[in-house]
């Protein structure tokens, strides 16, 4: 299968940051990102309530932009969701669908196929579904069987899917937030087969596949040149402006 050459390096600020320090920090990456000269993707994803300032801060540099969940479905009597049609309107390119505390905290499992599909059918914002095995599913060796599940049910609604780019980031749950990143060589496995199941399922090739859990500045480059992984998703690590674009340029 051929190498994605331009990684995407994505920060995930979940909601470790108030909305000052999500500005104070935006501004900051503009300053880093100013010395920098990245070949590589950069995509924040800030809160909902700092994204349009976030926005209007990184205008005018490359740096992308997108939202950590969406609504499932389109403008409507749903209280307290955010729609599609306004992330669109405040220039989020790209949304994250399933990550492991959505799921775990906010019951996520049942939606991110209706999330996807809304996705799919009204926008052209690419997702970027999260899979990952938790620590006692990879002891009893079923990382892949959980992986597969994950991709079948979330692509299970999404009908009109044609050439879209998508993104999927491998994020084991017992790596996020644990320090303890996964081993290469299990990863390289997972991110194969993730690649040969879009295939085979869907029929494209346009994807990328990251790695999310635990990277920082002293394991990133294990991920680096690798065939399988086309770029990273960081959280605690992206909260340091300095440290998030080094690695970022260097990936
Ligand atoms: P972490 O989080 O880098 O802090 O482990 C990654 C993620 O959950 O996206």
């Amino acid at each position: 299968m051929k190498k994605v050459e331009k990684k995407l390096i994505i920060a995930n600020w979940k909601m470790s940051l108030n909305y000052s320090d999500s500005i104070s920090l935006a501004k900051k990456l503009k300053i880093s990102l100013k010395k920098s000269k990245s070949k590589n993707d950069i995509l924040i994803l800030p809160d909902f309530l700092s994204l349009v300032r976030v926005a209007e801060i990184l205008k005018n540099t490359k740096i992308l932009l997108g939202s950590q969940d969406l609504a499932p479905f389109s403008l409507g009597a749903y209280s307290g969701e955010v729609s599609l049609e306004s992330l669109q309107e405040v220039s989020c390119s790209y949304v994250l669908i399933g990550h492991s505390e959505r799921r775990k905290y906010f019951n996520d499992n049942f939606l991110i196929a209706d999330k996807m599909k809304n996705v799919f059918d009204n926008s052209n914002i690419v997702p970027i579904l999260c899979v990952g095995e938790t620590w006692a599913e990879k002891k009893s060796g079923k990382t892949l069987k959980i992986i597969e599940q994950q991709l079948k049910t979330a692509f299970s609604k999404a009908l009109k899917l044609k050439n879209r780019q998508i993104v999927i980031a491998y994020e084991p749950v017992w790596a996020i937030g644990s320090g303890k990143a996964v081993e290469l060589d299990d990863a390289i496995i997972v991110h194969k087969k993730i690649k040969e199941i879009i295939f085979k399922n869907l029929k494209t090739k346009n994807v990328q596949v990251l790695y999310g859990g635990s990277v920082n500045l002293e394991n990133y480059e294990k991920f680096k040149n690798q065939e399988y992984i086309d770029g990273l998703l960081m959280g605690g690590s992206s909260l340091n402006a300095n440290n998030f674009i080094k690695i970022a340029n260097n990936f």
